[in-house]
């Protein structure tokens, strides 16, 4: 249910700071607010830099999208915008899974297994990658989620359903605004009442190609230095603002 701005609790201590965002407690212990920061870095941090305006833009796709797939019946940890840059959301235990869904061969699906970029797939695919730093996020399969206790089956079933159906309802919305869903990574959190869609659905964390010239809009300008980072992520804003 969204908040009005009045009801959004004030910052407590900081619970977390990831290499984009900062997670803040409030004075509900149920909320956190999250804070979206304008540093960029890729590579496993290796390549670092700033994109103007990132924060913002990206608290308010990710606000926006996380909308889109609530309406499809996938429930989330968004609970309301809570400033220029910021989102509040339910408190949950990140689940150390990166959940790859993909439509189109690009990035690493198309280095390791040697496929030509833009092959559109017959079917998603979904890949799990172990969050882990330190390791690189390595690429895992269902065996290992089990051997380092990471969610149980019956939880991975859930996750595996969940990231299809944001998918479907992503590639649809998207389409409509003239804008590819390439791929995406999701990240998932429990709380008392079961999983919740957690992190983020930004051009950080998604491969958006405009349809008419196939351009990215989204960080792999900033990772392949294409240049124009910042007009890309404003110009993925303002086709779901147009029609919002
Ligand atoms: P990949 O092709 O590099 O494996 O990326 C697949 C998708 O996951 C792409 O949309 C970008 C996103 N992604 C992240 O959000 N975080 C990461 O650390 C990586 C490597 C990819």
């Amino acid at each position: 249910m969204e908040r009005r701005q009045a009801e959004i609790p004030p910052r407590g201590e900081r619970l977390y700071e990831g290499k984009a965002k900062v997670v803040y407690a409030t004075s509900d212990p149920g909320l956190v607010r999250i804070y979206f920061k304008d540093d960029a870095t890729a590579f496993d941090g290796r390549k670092r830099g700033t994109i103007g305006n990132k924060g913002r833009l990206n608290a308010r796709i990710s606000a926006h999208l996380f909308r889109v797939v609530e309406a499809a019946g996938v429930p989330t940890h968004l609970v309301a915008v809570a400033g220029e840059q910021e989102l509040l959301a339910r408190r949950v235990e990140i689940i150390p899974l990166e959940v790859v869904v993909r439509n189109v061969v690009a990035g690493s699906l198309a280095r390791r297994l040697g496929l030509e970029p833009g092959r559109v797939l017959e079917e998603p695919v979904v890949e799990l990658y172990y969050k882990r730093d330190d390791l690189g996020d390595p690429l895992i399969n269902r065996a290992h989620v089990r051997l380092l206790g990471l969610a149980t089956p019956e939880e991975l079933d859930r996750i595996e359903a969940m990231a299809l159906a944001v998918n479907r309802a992503l590639r649809v919305y998207l389409a409509q605004r003239d804008l590819i869903l390439v791929d995406f990574k999701l990240e998932f959190g429990r709380t008392g009442d079961g999983l919740l869609l957690a992190d983020e659905i930004s051009p950080d964390t998604c491969r958006f190609w405009d349809r008419e010239t196939g351009e990215p809009l989204d960080k792999d300008r900033f990772r392949r230095d294409l240049g124009g980072v910042e007009d890309a992520y404003a110009e993925v804003w303002r086709r779901l603002e147009a029609t919002a």
